[in-house]
Formats: structure tokens, C-alpha cells, sequence
């Protein structure tokens, strides 16, 4: 063989080189299995959020029926990685998701989105019109805009950056936005959710959210 064919195998063997590897790359993420992450929903989560995302206990949020993208990205929030903080901060659940591999986490968020949500009720009468009027129109005076043209008319949210929060325990949603307000929950894109609970009162912050949790 003279120098030139050479050459050309050598071509020829790493172009077929560079395309099985091309081949093994281009292949789409594993799908997600939710009968796996049903394992783990029952024998670990299942303690603080029920077997079926439905907790019972208004400081442990409501993961059912929640967007699998929104789920999945709180996992990794939670979970401290290459020697860095974790995005959000919560000392059980920093505990609790450290153990798991995107792949399990993309198991547990794909179970759990396809649970039905059973929703919380609005408790307080005097304000469920305020808190309605918050969250269908914010206030104009102070730029607080809707939470609706972000989480959806109906609380359903609108995969896959906005949660679900329709339904969710009052006491849970009010939690967040005072931690959103005071900077201590700062894992929203592009701070969406601090520019909004910063403008907010103690008392819009338990109207709105002791209506959303009878909002379907
Ligand atoms: C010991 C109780 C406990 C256990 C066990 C637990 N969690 Fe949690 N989880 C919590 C609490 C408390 C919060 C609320 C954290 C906060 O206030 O920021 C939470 C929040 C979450 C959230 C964020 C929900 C949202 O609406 O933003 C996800 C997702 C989640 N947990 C998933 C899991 C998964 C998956 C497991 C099982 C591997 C699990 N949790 C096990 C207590 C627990
Ligand atoms: C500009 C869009 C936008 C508006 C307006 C908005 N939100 Fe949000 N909200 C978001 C995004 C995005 C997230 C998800 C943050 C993340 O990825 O962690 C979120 C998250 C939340 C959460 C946390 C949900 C959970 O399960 O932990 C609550 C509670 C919430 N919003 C309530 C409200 C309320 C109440 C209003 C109205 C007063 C409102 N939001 C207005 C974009 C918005």
C-alpha cells in the first residue's frame, strides 16, 4: 500500500469510529420509568408525601399530579453537586435526594406526575374574593402582576417552567413565598418568583394562598 491508500484507510476506519460514536450519542435519553420510580416512591418518599404524592401533612407539598419537568428540577435543585451549595435549601430534603441518579429521579418525577392530585379547600371566607382578585388580576397600583398568567387560570400550571399549584396546602404555598420574598428560596429562573412575593403583604401572601388551595 503506498502512502496515499493509507492514509485514505485510516480516514475511512476513524470516520467509521466517529460515527458509531455519533450513533451512540445521537440516541434519545432513556425514557423515564415510572414503575421504578414507584419502588422508590413506596419504600422511601412515601414517609413525608404518601405513596401517591398526596402527603398528608401541609408541610410536606403535594407531589401529585405535579409536571414531571417541574419535579425533576427541584431533585436537582435539592441535591448539592460538585462540592457546591444545592440550589434550594431544605436541610430534610438536601438529606433525602442526595442518593439518587438523574436517571431515578427522572423514575420518581415521571410516577409522581401521573398521580391525581387530591386538592386542599380554602379555609378563610372573609378573604377568598381578595385572594381571587390577586391571583386573577395581581394589582395594577403596584405592578404586582396575575399569578394566573403564569400558573394557569385554574392552578394547573403550564409545563414545563411553571408548577401546579392549584390544589397545594395553603400553609405550604404561603411558605414559599415568604421564602421566595425573603431571598431564601432562589432557585426561580430568571428570579420570576422573588420579583413577584417581594411586592407582596403578609396578608396578600395568606389570601392568595389559602385560595389557591381550593383553586382546581
Ligand atoms: C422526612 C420527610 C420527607 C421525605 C422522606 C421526603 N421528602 Fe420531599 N419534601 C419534604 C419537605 C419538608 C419538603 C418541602 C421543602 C421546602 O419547604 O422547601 C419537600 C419537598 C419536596 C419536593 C419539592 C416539591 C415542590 O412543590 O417544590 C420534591 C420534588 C420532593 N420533596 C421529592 C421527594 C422525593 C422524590 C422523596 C423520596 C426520594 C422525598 N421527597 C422524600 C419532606 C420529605
Ligand atoms: C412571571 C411568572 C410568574 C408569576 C406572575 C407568578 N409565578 Fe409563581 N412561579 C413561577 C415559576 C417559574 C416558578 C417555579 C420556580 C422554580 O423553578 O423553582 C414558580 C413557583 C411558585 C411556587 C412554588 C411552588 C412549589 O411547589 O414549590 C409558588 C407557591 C408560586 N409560584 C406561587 C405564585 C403566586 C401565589 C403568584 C401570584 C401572586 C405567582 N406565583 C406568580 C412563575 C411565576
Amino acid at each position: 500500500m503506498n502512502r496515499f491508500l493509507l492514509l485514505l484507510a485510516g480516514l475511512f476506519s476513524a470516520t467509521v469510529a466517529m460515527s458509531t460514536f455519533a450513533a451512540d450519542h445521537a440516541a434519545a435519553p432513556p425514557k423515564a420509568d415510572p414503575a421504578k420510580g414507584q419502588q422508590i416512591a413506596a419504600t422511601v418518599c412515601a414517609a413525608c408525601h404518601n405513596a401517591d404524592g398526596n402527603s398528608t401533612i401541609s408541610a410536606n407539598p403535594k407531589l401529585a399530579g405535579q409536571h414531571a419537568e417541574y419535579l425533576l428540577k427541584q431533585m436537582e435543585n435539592f441535591k448539592a453537586e460538585g462540592g457546591k451549595p444545592p440550589l434550594r435549601t431544605n436541610a430534610v430534603m438536601n438529606a433525602m435526594i442526595g442518593a439518587y441518579s438523574v436517571e431515578q429521579m427522572r423514575d420518581i418525577a415521571a410516577y409522581f406526575s401521573e398521580q391525581t392530585q387530591k386538592g386542599e379547600m380554602a379555609k378563610n371566607r372573609d378573604t377568598i374574593e381578595y385572594g381571587q382578585r390577586l391571583y386573577r388580576a395581581g394589582d395594577q397600583t403596584k405592578g404586582l402582576p396575575a399569578c394566573a398568567s403564569c400558573h394557569g387560570p385554574t392552578g394547573a400550571g403550564i409545563p414545563v417552567l411553571f408548577p401546579r399549584i392549584g390544589g397545594q396546602f395553603s400553609e405550604y404555598i404561603e411558605a414559599q413565598l415568604r421564602n421566595f420574598r425573603a431571598g431564601d428560596r432562589a432557585n426561580d429562573p430568571n428570579k420570576m418568583m422573588r420579583m413577584v412575593a417581594i411586592k407582596m403583604t403578609d396578608a396578600e401572601i395568606k389570601a392568595v394562598s389559602d385560595y389557591v388551595a381550593g383553586l382546581r
